[in-house]
């Protein structure tokens, strides 16, 4: 009788629950630069070299990263088996790097990833992450944020930027996640859900100069949303995953402007790795 009740419980479960249930995708090209992390990783793992997927020491301000870093506890985005767990990155008034008084910033960089002669810069690769929002710690869409990108590695500029909020001198909607290109200019962008994971990807060829970008919400598959667009890749550098926060009221937003005091802001990331995709290859 129990057993009965037992087995037929289980089944009506597996029968009405099924996001729950639906394994998670695994990734189908070379994993290149991997920025998913273990369920049994402690926040203290990301101070040291030598438990950290990322680097202990960037970019942020004072703060350890383990005081950064939240573990939110949200369900596991399209990626992540129960392998691995999401992380939220934070930001407050301390999140100050090094004299860049303008900005509050706090960005992570996948071990192995180099500024010049690394992986990530050269041949074709995709580059994979998921967001979502933490309610208790929004984003203040007044200002302009920076989430992702692949910086040069002479810092004077970014081949893309994954950014959100009122981007300064544009018109663009100031509730949306948008790509912008190398020239700042918007390629695409999808509204901010309050809710659900919301998972991109971006695939860089940089030998022909391209880039093209993918998207899907919640557990569907990604889907191209836009063509292979011209880009210029060039200049090598390293991939950030994070929140910049940009001033307002100022032409100079790395050291002057205006930050309010007190902030307390969000933005939780799963499911970042770098794939190859020399072959064409790109995990859907
Ligand atoms: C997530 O779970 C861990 C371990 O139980 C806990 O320490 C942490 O406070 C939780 N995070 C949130 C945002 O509740
Ligand atoms: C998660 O996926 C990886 C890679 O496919 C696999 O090795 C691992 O066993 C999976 N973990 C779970 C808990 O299913
Ligand atoms: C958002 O930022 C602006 C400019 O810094 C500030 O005036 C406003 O109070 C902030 N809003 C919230 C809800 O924090």
């Amino acid at each position: 009788m129990f057993s009965v009740a037992l087995v037929f419980g289980l089944t009506a479960t597996a029968a009405s629950a099924g996001p729950l249930l639906t394994p998670r995708i695994d990734i189908t090209c070379p994993i290149v630069l991997e920025g998913r992390v273990a369920s049994s990783t402690a926040l203290s793992d990301f101070d040291s070299y030598s438990t950290s997927i990322f680097n202990p020491d960037y970019v942020r301000g004072s703060q350890p990263w383990s005081q950064i870093l939240v573990f939110s506890n949200t369900t596991n985005s399209r990626f992540e088996n129960a392998s691995y767990k999401s992380i939220e990155v934070t930001i407050s008034d301390q999140s100050i790097f090094q004299s860049q008084n303008g900005f509050r910033r706090a960005g992570l960089q996948i071990n192995g990833d180099t500024n010049t002669g690394g992986p990530g810069s050269k041949g074709v690769k995709t580059l994979h992450w998921s967001v979502k929002q933490d309610s208790s710690r929004p984003l203040n869409l007044t200002h302009e944020y920076l989430n992702v990108w692949h910086e040069r590695a002479d810092y004077n500029g970014n081949q893309f930027n994954f950014q959100t909020g009122t981007v300064i001198g544009q018109s663009y909607a100031k509730d949306t996640f948008k790509i912008l290109d190398r020239q700042n200019v918007l390629v695409w962008s999808t509204p901010i859900d309050a809710t659900a994971w919301q998972n991109f990807a971006v695939t860089l060829d940089f030998d022909k100069n391209t880039l093209q970008v993918y998207y899907s919400e919640g557990d569907a598959a990604l889907a191209a949303v836009t063509n292979v667009l011209t880009n210029d890749n060039s200049g090598e550098g390293q991939y950030q995953f994070g929140i910049l926060k940009k001033p307002t009221g100022t032409s100079d937003v790395v050291n002057s402007g205006y930050q309010e005091k007190g902030i307390l802001e969000g933005q939780i990331y799963g499911g970042i790795f770098l794939e190859d995709s020399a072959d064409g290859c790109i995990s859907l």
